[in-house]
């Protein structure tokens, strides 16, 4: 039976074959709504800013040398699509197109974001199916945490450059994902796109981070020696980095530090050999945050 099935396997459905879609990269970023406040009011060479926006100026030539045709947009979101009366630990974005979330200020006026539900319906049945439950949605406002990171990548296009995939991860109400779930989610959806039948360069970002805290007696905790040393492991040994407890986290790099979990789906999609580090940047503060910014090219 199994052979019949075979033989009527359409060609280039088999993991990594030539024809079919592969993850040429990844980048990670920090996500602070003030950065996106301060590119909209036009603050963005003010001395407080000005080093912070430097640091992407390399990563905007590059996207633009560098375009995927599909962005897997790796993000937390903050209480605006989905409210504290219902939380999926996994979501994918399947809509055609994702609105700009009204925060409290208004929607930012940043182009929608269009999405590509045929690859992403592909990458839910597929993760799905390696037993990694994610909820399906067709309808969803995106906020800071996915629009600051295309705003730092792509600056302020009329529309931005390629189709995006959300992806959201909770991390924000407790019980949230381990690192370690994280990173082997990220080896099924580099499974995922590898199966998926059309040629297509894609790109997966892991976003949110690095070390900070909104609030309670340690609100406006910054450690720069576990975000570096964060930084250096997520590159060599992600693997090993994968292991790190949610509570290390917590503890070393503050209640909102737990969005790094959210680099290693990132990371786990690369492929096994050593990537190529294009670029790395770290700066510290934006408003409360640390913002690491890295890009990893596949060899
Ligand atoms: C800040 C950081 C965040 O991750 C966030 O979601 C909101 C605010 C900040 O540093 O101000
Ligand atoms: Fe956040």
């Amino acid at each position: 039976m199994a052979s019949t099935v075979e033989q009527h396997k359409r060609p280039g459905l088999s993991p990594g074959a030539a024809t079919g879609a592969r993850i040429t990269a990844s980048v990670y970023t920090s996500h602070v709504p003030a950065i996106g406040a301060a590119l909209d009011l036009g603050k963005s060479n003010d001395p407080y800013w000005q080093p912070l926006f430097k640091g992407y100026e390399f990563s905007k030539e590059w996207l633009k040398e560098n375009t995927p045709d599909v962005i897997f947009l790796v993000y937390n979101d903050h209480a605006t699509a989905f409210s504290l009366e219902m939380i999926p630990t996994f979501a994918i974005g399947c809509a055609d197109q994702f609105q700009p979330a009204d925060e409290g200020w208004g929607p930012r006026p940043v182009p929608v974001v269009m999405g590509h539900p045929e690859l992403a319906a592909h990458i839910a049945q597929s993760v799905i199916q390696d037993d990694f439950d994610l909820t399906i949605v067709n309808k969803m406002n995106v906020d800071h945490g996915l629009t600051v990171p295309l705003s730092l990548m792509c600056g302020q296009p009329k529309a931005w450059p390629c189709p995006v995939i959300p992806f959201a991860v909770n991390v924000v109400q407790y019980p949230v994902p381990s690192g370690r779930r994280c990173y082997m989610l990220g080896r099924a959806i580099r499974k995922a796109v590898e199966s998926f039948d059309q040629p297509l360069k894609v790109q997966i970002w892991g976003t949110g981070g690095m070390s900070h805290q909104l609030q309670g007696p340690r609100a406006g905790l910054i450690n720069k020696e576990f975000d570096q040393a964060f930084l250096d492991q997520l590159i060599a040994d992600p693997e090993g980095l994968s292991h790190k407890p949610h509570i290390d986290y917590v503890r070393e790099a503050g209640s909102e530090g737990i969005e790094l979990v959210m680099w290693l789906i990132a990371r786990g999609a690369m492929n096994d050999r050593p990537p190529r580090v294009v670029h790395r940047f770290y700066h510290v503060p934006a408003s409360n945050t640390a913002v690491g910014h890295l890009i990893l090219e596949n060899n």
